[in-house]
C-alpha cells in the first residue's frame, strides 16, 4: 500500500441504469467541475448497481417495462455519458450489476463463455471491476469501498479497522465517525441515483422510507455527503448545496 493518497474520491452508487435519475449525469458532472481540478490525484469509485437488469431479475419483471435486449441497450445509452466524464472508474461487484453472472451460475453455464463487465457495457479500459477496493486517502488513512458487506456501514468500518463507504441501501444517506487509540475513522452510506418514479422501483411504494438521491466525496481524507435537491416538479435544482 505504498501508493500516493487520493486527495479526492468521488463516490457514486446505485445508478440502476436505465432506471437511473435523468439528472444524475449532470449532477455528477457538476461535482466533477467543482472539485476535480483542485485535486492532484483524484479518483472515482462506484460502489455498484450501475445497471438494474430488472428484466432478468430473480424476482420477476414488470411486463410493462423493457425486454432484456432493449433494457441493456437503453442502460448502456444512459450510462455512456459517464464514459467521457469519468474515463477511469473503479466499480464494485453488486447484486444488480452482477445479475447476468448470477444467472449464468444459476443455470450452470461456464463464466468463460460470457463477456466481461467492460465488454458488455462497451466501457473505457479505465473502468475496472472488483469485489471491493481499498484506497489510500491520507498519509496513514485508508478507506474500504464495497457494495454491501453488512447492513451497518459503521460495523463494516469497525471490522475492517478503516474508514468505509457503502452503497446498496437506497434510503440510507449517513455519515458517522468512530475512533480508537490509533486514529479517527468515518463510515459513509451514499444513497443512490435512481429514478424512484420508474416502475422498476414500484416496490418502494409499500415502504414509508424513500430513497435518497445523492452521492459522497472524500476531500483530503474528509468525507462529505452531497444530496441532489429537487424542485416541486421532481427535477434537480441544478446547483450543488455547497
Ligand atoms: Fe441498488
Amino acid at each position: 500500500m505504498n501508493e500516493r493518497p487520493h486527495d479526492l474520491v468521488i463516490c457514486i452508487s446505485d445508478f440502476h441504469s436505465p432506471y437511473g435519475s435523468e439528472d444524475a449525469v449532470k449532477f455528477l458532472d457538476a461535482i466533477k467541475s467543482k472539485y476535480w481540478k483542485k485535486a492532484k490525484n483524484p479518483i472515482v469509485v462506484n460502489t455498484g448497481d450501475e445497471l438494474d437488469y430488472h428484466s432478468i431479475s430473480f424476482h420477476g419483471a414488470d411486463p410493462a417495462l423493457m425486454s432484456p435486449s432493449d433494457e441493456l441497450e437503453s442502460a448502456i445509452k444512459k450510462l455512456s455519458p459517464l464514459y467521457e466524464i469519468f474515463p477511469k472508474m473503479l466499480l464494485c461487484e453488486s447484486n444488480h450489476g452482477s445479475l447476468v453472472y448470477r444467472k449464468q451460475k444459476f443455470h450452470g453455464l461456464p463464466r468463460s463463455v460470457f463477456k466481461s463487465y467492460r465488454e458488455i457495457l462497451g466501457a473505457p479500459r479505465g473502468w475496472k471491476w472488483a469485489d471491493d477496493w481499498t484506497l489510500k486517502i491520507g498519509r496513514e488513512d485508508y478507506c474500504y469501498f464495497h457494495h454491501s458487506k453488512s447492513a451497518e456501514v459503521l460495523k463494516t468500518s469497525q471490522s475492517m479497522g478503516m474508514s468505509c463507504v457503502s452503497g446498496h441501501l437506497h434510503e440510507k444517506f449517513s455519515l458517522s465517525y468512530w475512533a480508537n487509540p490509533n486514529n479517527l475513522y468515518f463510515a459513509m452510506q451514499i444513497g443512490c441515483l435512481i429514478d424512484n418514479e420508474s416502475l422498476a422501483f414500484a416496490y418502494n411504494k409499500v415502504n414509508l422510507k424513500r430513497p435518497i438521491i445523492g452521492t459522497g466525496i472524500i476531500v483530503d481524507g474528509s468525507p462529505l455527503l452531497i444530496p441532489m435537491k429537487k424542485n416541486h416538479r421532481g427535477q434537480w435544482i441544478g446547483k450543488l448545496p455547497y
